[in-house]
């Protein structure tokens, strides 16, 4: 297998002028790769500077977001609404460009997530283990069914003063839920329904996301796995862009404050590699359909 952090020198985020040598690399993410960007700058105008500041967060919300292709922003103080929402939407516009150009495969399959502004510190931060994202962890959201829809997700650190984003990787996704799966049971019947009609989830929630939520928590509560699991570090310097599927990638956040992040769902029948996608993979796994 490749190393699964693959390094490209882009200094442009659409396909104009000479900073944009990197395209068809959909293969890199699809095999679980980490693309990493280091000289892909997300540039603040003199003004937006004073939104490096956790206070820029109303105080219950750890992040502030711009919801799906809306303009609503969510978790920003109020004085701060208007030049956060300014910042967001010229990520998620610029990170829209990018994707499409690094991987044109996706054109017309990509659907706009939420776009999330994190000013908090990374350390000290006090979860429940289950929220606790400086445990390897694939994404699932217990609220929010995704129904086998892939996650795709284009980081950005901000730090000001040379702060890396610290994070862990861990290893492919294959033998990962190969670990857990003997010892997940099937999600009860009628519990989907049962969900929904109690608005725990937003729509029912497929053996998928069943599986995936199950994965999530057992990795998370496992600390020898935490600890002894194949792994690695990588820090991410201020002014690096790097690109993942979360769904996907093992990973663990260390350390790091002011990052910014666009989520795209798609499809697992718009890859280039379908059976590379994690349902295909937990489908194999388990040897019946999961959606
Ligand atoms: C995560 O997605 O688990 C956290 C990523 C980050 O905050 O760096
Ligand atoms: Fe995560």
């Amino acid at each position: 297998m490749r190393d699964i952090v693959q390094v490209v020198p882009d200094t442009a985020w659409d396909a104009s002028g000479d900073g944009a040598p990197t395209h068809d690399v959909e293969s890199v993410i699809e095999d679980g790769g980490v693309l990493v960007l280091p000289q892909l700058r997300f540039e603040l105008s003199p003004d937006e500077h004073q939104l490096l500041d956790p206070g820029v967060a109303d105080g219950k919300a750890k992040n502030v977001s711009l919801r799906g292709s809306s303009d609503d922003v969510r978790g920003a103080n109020p004085a701060h609404i208007d030049a956060t929402r300014a910042l967001m939407r010229r990520y998620r516009a610029q990170s829209m460009a990018l994707v499409e150009r690094l991987f044109p495969h996706y054109r017309g399959h990509l659907q706009c997530g939420n776009t999330s502004y994190r000013p908090m510190p990374i350390e000290g931060r006090v979860t429940s283990w289950r929220k606790d994202d400086t445990r390897l962890h694939v994404d699932a959201f217990p609220s929010n069914p995704i129904h086998g829809r892939r996650l795709l997700r284009v980081f950005h650190n901000l730090h000001p003063r040379g702060e890396p984003r610290r994070w862990r990787v861990g290893e492919p996704f294959e033998t990962f839920a190969a670990r857990y799966l003997p010892a997940i049971s099937r999600p009860l019947p009628g519990s989907p329904a049962l969900l929904h009609a109690l608005r725990v989830t937003k729509s029912r929630r497929s053996a998928y996301d069943h599986y995936m939520l199950q994965l999530h928590d057992r990795v998370k509560a496992d600390a020898a796995y935490q600890r002894d699991a194949p792994q690695r570090r990588i820090d991410l310097a201020p002014g690096t862009t790097w690109v993942v599927y979360s769904d996907q990638v093992l990973h663990a956040a260390m350390g790091g404050q002011f990052l910014i992040e666009q989520t795209f769902y798609l499809e697992p029948s718009a890859l280039k590699n379908p059976a590379s996608a994690p349902v295909a993979v937990l489908q194999k796994l388990l040897g019946r359909p999961l959606l």
